[in-house]
């Protein structure tokens, strides 16, 4: 009898993924391809629609034939990708008119600086801060910077995507030009109120709205995958930018639930329930997920490096061969080894949001290497972690445990020590790749195989949990020091 099955395409920072899992959370089979950053210039970072493409239909073609060789019918897709990353293709042709800016890019730092005025209204609408993280400033900057644009975009022949979209785009051959509500809302250009696009803000970034894609629910109708394409039509039933994703394949249904997510980044998200809480201590106000009409919001921390930091150590300076050494190496120290990184590598995002801070390293002696460097790399993921969390207490949604996932959280060292530094319960689920899961469990819940939320957080099982147990006197050195490392970088940048 042929099992069930539901692609999952991830569509990430550095690679691209596709995971067939069944309706229980089990995987068939799964397929990833890595792809290149480009650097250009101070601050930019841009990669290749076209890799971004090839990449994901490679993997999604062997993630479907693997299955297929196992029984498996897949009964539609759900996709998730790195937010904010904007690009702008020709309509006609399907050729993006230039490389994807990336979401770590700060090419637009000042030209949100010089609309700092409009912070307010843009804070009040969006429930984000005026950044060049977010995607309006990098869609003004081609549309101003690629010849021709402009007028193409005014006579309607442009569109504009987040990868979601452009992925949709392409695997229905132009049929949709569609996103969903948490791509949506990460733009600076959709109301989290209405849930619409605002025309203030257009007018304020200059972007026609002929541009943009139509919004809808995150189980919904995106389309169908084109024959041509995927060799077979499927069903796109769910779609969501991956730190929601997350949320969802955490099962953070209540309001008070907390994931904390360390992919390329790492990005902690609270579900706050149906109203939007404003955060008053640097937080983004987000859509969690919209179902049925009706949205559920989220309190977001954003960290802009998280696997990255590791990334950087093993393929930017080549200390570490591979990122798993990074447990050993780390674990070969003790607490008072004295080496601090702020890894500003793209600015610092929340609570600082200082797009101009780089990143910086504090206490080497002659006897420092590649332990510490590891080391202080996994620490300054937690301490950024403890300064989220900090914010959302003081924005009066303290919690008593967090759900971990992301490629980071196989680390139990970095479990550890994330436990120990938020003094709070650390909780790592079984299946680590909260991410994927949650955009199969959207496309499910469109496809009936899920019924309700319940069906689906039926199927949570946790592999383990971290308990604090560093001693608190140790503790508060180390967040000192943490403290005063990161004063110094933020003094250096401005
Ligand atoms: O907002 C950026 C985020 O979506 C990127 O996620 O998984 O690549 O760290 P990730």
């Amino acid at each position: 009898m042929s099992k069930q099955g539901i692609l999952s395409i991830d569509q990430g920072t550095t690679s691209s993924r596709a995971i067939v899992f069944g309706p229980d959370g089990h995987q068939f089979a799964s397929a990833q391809q890595e792809f290149a950053q480009h650097y250009p210039a101070n601050g930019w970072v841009e990669h290749d629609p076209e890799e971004i493409w090839s990449t994901t239909l490679d993997s999604c073609k062997e993630a479907i034939e693997n299955a297929e060789s196992k029984g498996v019918t897949i009964s539609c897709i759900g996709i998730t990708n790195q937010r904010e990353t904007t690009l702008v293709w020709n309509k006609e042709t399907g050729k993006a008119i230039y490389p994807a800016i990336v979401w770590q890019d700060r090419r637009t730092a000042q030209y949100c600086e010089s609309i700092a005025q409009h912070q307010t209204e843009v804070r009040a609408k969006t429930g984000l801060l005026l950044d060049p993280y977010f995607s309006a400033s990098k869609i003004k900057w081609i549309l101003d910077e690629v010849e021709g644009a402009r007028n193409l975009a005014n006579k309607g022949k442009l569109a504009f995507g987040t990868v979601d979209s452009f992925l949709i785009w392409r695997l229905t051959e132009g049929q949709r030009h569609v996103t969903d509500a948490t791509n949506a809302c990460r733009t600076n250009l959709f109301n989290i109120h209405t849930q619409q696009w605002d025309d203030d803000l257009l007018n304020l970034f200059d972007i026609p709205k002929s541009v943009l894609p139509e919004v809808l629910d995150c189980a919904a109708d995106f389309g169908t995958s084109s024959a041509k394409v995927l060799g077979t039509n499927i069903p796109i039933s769910g779609v969501a930018g991956d730190q929601q994703a997350a949320l969802i394949g955490q099962s953070c249904f209540e309001p008070g639930d907390l994931k904390s997510t360390y992919g390329t980044g790492c990005f902690a998200l609270l579900n706050t329930g149906e109203s939007p809480v404003m955060s008053t201590h640097q937080l983004l106000t987000t859509v969690g997920y919209r179902l049925s009409g009706k949205t559920t919001y989220a309190l977001e921390g954003a960290i802009f490096t998280a696997g990255a930091n590791i990334q950087w150590l093993r393929d930017g300076i080549n200390v570490l061969q591979h990122a798993k050494q990074s447990q050993v190496l780390a674990e070969s120290l003790d607490y008072d080894h004295g080496v601090f990184l702020v890894p500003g590598f793209a600015g610092l995002g929340a609570p600082h949001w200082n797009p101009n801070a780089r990143a910086s390293l504090f206490g080497m002696t002659r006897g420092t290497g590649p332990a510490h460097f590891a080391r202080a790399a996994l620490e300054a993921v937690c301490y950024q972690t403890h300064e989220l969390l900090t914010a959302m207490k003081n924005d009066g949604m303290p919690s008593t445990k967090v759900r971990v996932d992301g490629g980071m959280v196989a680390n139990d060292w970095l479990c550890q020590f994330l436990a120990d530094i938020l003094q709070i319960d650390v909780h790592r689920p079984k299946i680590m790749e909260s991410t994927a899961l949650g955009a199969a469990y959207l496309a499910g819940l469109q496809n009936g195989i899920y019924n309700t939320l319940d069906d689906i957080a039926a199927h949570k099982q946790i592999d383990r949990v971290f308990k604090p147990e560093l001693g608190l006197q140790t503790r508060q050195r180390l967040l000192n020091k943490w403290e005063l490392a990161v004063k110094a970088t933020l003094a250096f940048a401005n």
